[in-house]
């Protein structure tokens, strides 16, 4: 049996990761690779609870409150879904993990992308998944995108300030760490963006022993 992995979906909002995320998912069903989807804020029962506190704009919540939030329902999404999945040799697809608090936290709110890291390595003990597909787009397109589609969260009503550092943050990333992440341009048609989320994960798959 395989050992399972963790593939991460990452980009600022608006940016058509989740809907590459179910393209994948009906692509491996097809190619019958056992898997899971996940996501965060969520994704265990407990980490769901902790989305609905996070995500809920009737509540005022302080950068670095948010920040342990984040990490605490990491961790618990880490223990109660993700491991457990991988331990039966699944692979893991989730809409979003570390790098988003790395972004949005770190950089959003100017807590520092290092201070994040070491809240939440507390929580991962060093864990780290073994991809990273980031969904690279214009914060200006992200944005239309976003109030386009309506029934914005906390975070969506969020200044354009805020907006831009978080993707000033997912820019830092990338020009620090090229090898962490496989970058994905957004700004396609949704076909071509799921076209290359299949080719750019097979690859991963293949050469960790999946499918053909
Ligand atoms: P969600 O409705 O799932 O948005 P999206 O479809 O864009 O992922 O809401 C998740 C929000 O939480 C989103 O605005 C990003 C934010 N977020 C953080 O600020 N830090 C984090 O660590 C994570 C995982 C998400």
């Amino acid at each position: 049996m395989n050992k399972g992995i963790l593939i991460a979906f990452e980009g600022s909002d608006g940016a058509g990761k989740s809907t590459a995320l179910r393209a994948l998912a009906a692509h491996l069903e097809e190619e019958k690779i056992p898997f899971i989807t996940t996501r965060e804020p969520g994704g265990s029962p407990l980490a769901e609870k902790i989305r609905a506190l996070l995500l809920d704009p009737e509540n005022e919540i302080d950068g670095r409150t948010e920040a342990l939030l984040y990490a605490a329902s990491r961790r618990d999404h880490l223990k109660s879904t993700i491991l457990p999945a991988m331990e039966q040799g699944k692979v893991v697809l989730t809409d979003r993990f570390l790098d988003s608090s790395l972004a949005y936290q770190g950089a959003g709110r100017e807590l520092g992308e290092d201070v994040v890291e070491q809240l939440n390595d507390f929580g991962l003990e060093g864990f780290r998944p073994d991809a990273i597909l980031f969904y690279d787009l214009d914060p200006q397109i992200g944005k239309a995108r976003i109030e386009a589609r309506g029934d914005m969260n906390r975070l969506d009503m969020e200044s354009l300030a805020f907006f831009h550092r978080v993707c000033d943050g997912f820019a830092g990333l990338l020009r620090d760490h090229p090898d962490r992440y496989i970058v994905i341009d957004a700004s396609q048609s949704m076909d071509d963006v799921a076209k290359d989320t299949i080719e750019k994960t097979d690859e991963i798959l293949r050469q960790a022993g999946y499918g053909r």
